[in-house]
């Protein structure tokens, strides 16, 4: 019995490293890179870090349009899918690893499962959300994180195959956490001591617009207290071409392992992202976030108060809010479960097994 295990980005790799523990002993594993995600500290740090085996493949589809990223993505896991003739093929969340091994999957009458199903943001623009939409409907099953996600799946008419797991972020992050506490130097290598802010962006709305990426990076680099950003391949890009130099708080920097990042995160007073795990890692690890964008496919954190949306134009006051005043702080914690018990990964591997006894 062999589970096919796609991945192609960082979170992809995070998050599917419970899945594919889970799996051991239940499943023949083979499990595939992409290559959507190819520089080491992308990528390969990641495997490292969470104690991966190796990738049995790397597609190498590397960076290029929409458009090319999911045929290369498609046409390898197709191949590769009619090679191995496998039980299941399993993808996580809404990159083109999960069009691609969508389309393929069903395709080929693969049985297709989608970890992290059911996620909306009801915004069309975002490539996202295409994926998530597409891949829903081809699964036959459905990892569903959250009872949201589920009533997100019953709206659309799927109901068939649908498992509300918890997300295998919880598993990923209570594994690592009290190991990145242990090990990570982070705050030393940064001369981290007191009160500071977490930042990452790199979603195609706030980097394809450098004069929006301008106004956010302006806020950050006012803030009263040190903001370290860890910045994203993408968004180095875009800072390089238009030549931005922090003058003030701000600090660019590479981007960290996932101990090294845990620990700058669980450390944060604040965290300031546009990332979809950030948002589920604040919550767990009760850092107050602010989400730089109109709308989010994680809605369970804005209404239980431990995230709030903001425009570039708000963000350096309530910035500032979080930073100094503790009450505000205070009030945007306090709600680590929102995403389950940190058994996602076995529940997922129960439910796959299930269906070949
Ligand atoms: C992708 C996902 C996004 C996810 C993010 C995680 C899609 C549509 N987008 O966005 O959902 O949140 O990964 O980080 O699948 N680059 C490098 N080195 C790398 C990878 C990328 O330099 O190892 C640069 C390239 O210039 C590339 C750009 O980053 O063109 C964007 O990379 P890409 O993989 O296309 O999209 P992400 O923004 O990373
Ligand atoms: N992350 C990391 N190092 C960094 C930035 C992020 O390990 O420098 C981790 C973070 O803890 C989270 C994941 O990467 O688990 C989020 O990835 P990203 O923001 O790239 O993608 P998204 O979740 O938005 O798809």
């Amino acid at each position: 019995r062999e589970l096919v295990v796609v991945v192609g980005t960082r979170p992809e790799i995070i998050k599917m490293a419970p899945v594919i523990r889970a799996a051991e002993g239940t499943f023949d594993r083979y499990l595939v890179h992409t290559g959507q995600h190819y520089d080491a500290e992308m990528s390969g740090a990641f495997f490292e870090a969470l104690d991966l085996p190796a990738p049995d493949e790397n597609l190498e589809i590397g960076s290029g349009t929409q458009g090319e990223q999911t045929a290369d993505g498609l046409v390898g896991v197709e191949r590769l899918l009619l090679e191995r003739d496998p039980a299941a093929a399993v993808a996580l969340g809404d990159t083109n690893a999960v069009l691609s091994t969508a389309l393929a999957a069903s395709k080929l009458s693969t049985t297709f499962g989608h970890v992290e199903a059911g996620l909306r943001s009801f915004d069309r623009s975002m490539p996202e959300e295409v994926n998530r939409v597409v891949a829903d409907h081809v699964a036959d099953l459905s990892f569903a994180p959250t009872g949201q996600a589920v009533a997100n799946l019953a709206e659309e008419g799927v109901t068939d195959g649908v498992h509300e797991t918890g997300n295998t972020i919880v598993d990923a992050c209570r594994e690592h956490a009290p190991l990145a506490a242990e090990r990570s130097a982070v705050l030393e290598r940064f001369d981290l001591e007191g009160c500071y802010a977490a930042a990452t962006i790199h979603r195609a709305s706030n980097t394809d617009d450098p004069e929006r990426l301008r106004a956010i990076m302006d806020a950050l680099d006012g803030a009263s207290a040190p903001v370290v950003l860890p910045a994203h391949p993408r968004t180095r890009g875009v800072l390089d071409e238009i030549g931005y130099e922090p003058s003030g708080s701000l600090r660019l920097v590479e981007p960290l392992d996932y101990l090294d990042f845990l620990k700058l995160l669980d450390a944060a007073r604040v965290v300031v992202t546009d990332s979809g795990g950030i948002q589920e890692e604040a919550s767990i690890l009760e850092v107050p976030c602010l989400t730089v964008r109109p709308n989010t496919e994680r809605p369970e954190t804005v209404e239980a108060g431990v995230n709030e949306l903001v425009e570039p134009g708000e963000l350096g006051a309530r910035l500032d809010a979080l930073l100094t005043d503790d009450d505000a702080h205070d009030a945007m914690t306090g709600h680590p479960d929102l995403y389950g018990d940190g058994r996602a990964g076995e529940r997922i591997v129960d439910a796959l097994a299930a269906e070949f006894d």
